[in-house]
């Protein structure tokens, strides 16, 4: 079979990254603090240019009704709050209120907090809040990974046709060709349930650790 993905390095990753829309200031502080008040914890902020394309992907569906799991510190629920329609919610779960007060924060300044509904607490239980029928645009799965399978249990029926839910993390690393711990088996099961699941149309991309489209027949 022949070969037609590029091979990345640091070198051409660097150009690809700088020749996409740039974190403003704003998401820049928010990066920055991340890092300085949780350098434990800062690789799980998704990557500059995942925030941007997650902007681009709620603008492209035209985005009113948006899901979040898993927060953090607010980088991409506040890419995703900014390219929603007139109206538009983003209803985050998370369980952290530490992780969380950081993301309220930096929502309040760039003047979105209105458009952002968080809801704290474990995220498989607290979606069976949101209305049954499939109403929602846009879901973003990025929180613990052996929720995944319950997270997409809970998501696709609420998406409406033509809808996406987002994957985060579905290369572990590229681990997911030998998994190693029960985060790394439960996304091997998770991608095979989401390739396998006839109600949607999905495309892996190789964007940072991997993101799955899924788009709702
Ligand atoms: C990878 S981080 C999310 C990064 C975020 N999307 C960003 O852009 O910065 C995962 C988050 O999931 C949250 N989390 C972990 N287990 C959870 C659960 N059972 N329910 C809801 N959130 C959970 C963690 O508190 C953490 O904030």
């Amino acid at each position: 079979m022949t070969v037609k993905t590029l091979p990345m390095n640091d070198e051409l990753h660097s150009y690809v990254v700088t020749h996409g829309t740039p974190p403003d200031e704003i998401m820049q502080d928010l990066i920055e603090e991340t890092e300085r008040s949780l350098p434990g914890n800062a690789q799980m902020q998704v990557a500059p240019e995942q925030a941007a394309f997650l902007a681009l992907l709620t603008k492209l569906v035209g985005a009113r009704h948006v899901v979040e799991v898993g927060t953090f510190t607010g980088l991409s629920s506040l890419a995703m709050a900014r390219g929603l329609a007139e109206g538009g919610r983003v209803v985050c779960f998370d369980i952290s209120d530490e992780f969380t007060s950081v993301a309220r924060r930096y929502w309040e300044r760039a003047g979105v907090s209105d458009r952002i509904d968080l809801r704290i607490g474990p995220a498989a239980e607290r979606l069976r809040e949101l209305p049954a029928e499939p109403h929602l645009d846009l879901s973003f799965i990025d929180a613990d990974k052996t929720g995944y399978p319950a997270y997409w249990a809970e998501l696709v029926p609420r998406t409406r046709p033509g809808g996406l839910i987002v994957v985060d993390n579905v290369l572990r690393d590229g681990r997911v060709l030998a998994p190693q711990d029960a985060s790394d088996k439960a996304i091997v099961e998770f991608n095979d349930i989401a390739v396998r699941d006839e109600r949607v149309d999905v495309v892996m991309l190789p964007i940072a650790d991997g993101l799955t489209l899924a788009r709702r027949r």
